[in-house]
């Protein structure tokens, strides 16, 4: 499948937005990660902006927890001297990875010092509570603060004093069940703003959300659960004309029987004395009642196996159904420390989705 992905793969190169979302614990940050590294593989210089305040990218990478502030946490792969892109063209130098932890907070002091020029007036509203006002009894307003500031981030021609220009933008979203409204803020602030600043400004922001430099990917894993909830997400983007990406199946179980092994496990057709002879004529150690045992456990965990990929199958079929281009990475053994993110992003390099 890896293989077929990158064919029938778009091309994502006009995207300046890139969005991960998936049902909790799927491993959104880690694939907004992964693909970060991977748009630095391919020359870009990338901002990866994290909103649920959990410092999970300064984890992912191993650094000091993130300030809100722009900062530099990696560098893509260095291409391979001579060694063309998948599309044939010569590979330029890696891009950086920057990182941005935005929280509801510092997003409105920003909002009120550059649309109000509040300056340094706005650091003390602090002191008066209006923060905490804004930010925990205002319906709405703490998400299109946080994706006000990603606007910021991902909109075009930025270049000004101390301003970084970044190729692309990619954020670790909140949840499928929450990332239309968090995108949608021209609903959450429909009550709130008709006219004036605000409303010209979410305008403005939806109109990227709703372009082709948006792109909303949604990151599952096989299991039944999380797939429904991606058909779901991907209807309701769809519904509020919002533009979905890939789809990207995480923590795919390697296979490692071929199909007839497999199927025999299944069957349980291997009989449990035979595999036992077989794993004393291979010179494992045991008296024969060990090894019985240790055989009868071999096949219980194959049948295990057996049956989780027979699973996965099925969820994968749903998946094609989709008609989005899919990706696939595989479960890591041993958890993903920063090898692993690189791992994954020359996966996701090698099936086309950067
Ligand atoms: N391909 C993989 N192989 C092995 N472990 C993985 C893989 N992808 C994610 N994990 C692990 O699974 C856990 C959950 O991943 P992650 O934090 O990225 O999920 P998430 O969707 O962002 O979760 P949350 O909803 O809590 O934000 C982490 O411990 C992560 O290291
Ligand atoms: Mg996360």
């Amino acid at each position: 499948m890896p293989e077929t992905a990158a064919a029938s793969s778009p091309d994502w190169a006009g995207v300046q937005l890139h969005v991960v979302t998936g049902k909790g614990g799927t491993g959104k940050s880690t694939v907004a990660a992964a693909l970060a590294l991977a748009l630095a593989s391919s020359g870009k210089n990338v901002l990866l902006c994290e909103v649920e305040g959990r410092q999970g990218i300064a984890r992912m990478f191993d650094v000091d927890p993130l300030p809100y502030e722009e900062r530099q946490i990696a560098k893509g792969l260095p291409a391979t001297p001579g060694a063309a892109a998948p599309d044939g063209s010569p590979r330029g130098p890696a891009g950086t990875v920057f990182a941005l932890h935005i929280d509801a907070e510092s997003a409105l002091l920003d909002y009120l010092a550059m649309y109000y020029k509040l300056g340094r007036a706005g650091r003390a509203l602090d002191r008066f509570g209006v923060i905490e006002f804004a930010t925990t009894i205002a319906p709405g307003v703490r998400d299109v603060l946080l994706t006000g500031k990603v606007f910021e981030a991902a909109k075009a021609g930025r270049r000004g004093k101390g301003v970084r220009q970044y190729d692309a933008v990619v954020l670790d979203a909140p949840p499928t069940g929450r990332i239309t409204q968090f995108l949608n803020v021209s609903d959450e602030l429909a009550g709130l703003a008709k006219v004036g600043p605000i409303k010209s400004q979410s305008d403005t922001m939806m109109t990227l959300f709703r372009s082709e430099r948006t792109a909303v990917h949604l990151v599952t894993v096989l299991e039944e659960m999380p797939v429904q909830e991606t058909a779901d997400g991907i209807a309701e983007l769809r519904a509020t004309r919002l533009p979905v990406g890939g789809v990207v199946v995480n923590l795919a179980r390697p296979h490692e029987l071929d199909a007839d092994d497999l199927a025999e496990v299944a069957d349980g057709a291997t009989e449990v004395e035979g595999l036992a002879s077989d794993l004393a004529a291979a010179g494992l150690d045991g008296s024969p009642d060990e090894l019985v045992d240790v055989a009868d456990h071999l096949l219980r965990q194959g049948r295990d196996h057996a049956e989780r990929l027979a699973l996965e199958t099925t969820q994968r079929a749903l998946v094609d159904e989709f008609e989005v281009p899919t990706y696939e990475l595989p479960r890591l053994a041993g958890g993903v420390d920063l090898g692993g993110l690189y791992e994954l992003a020359a996966q996701l390099r090698r099936q086309g989705m950067a």
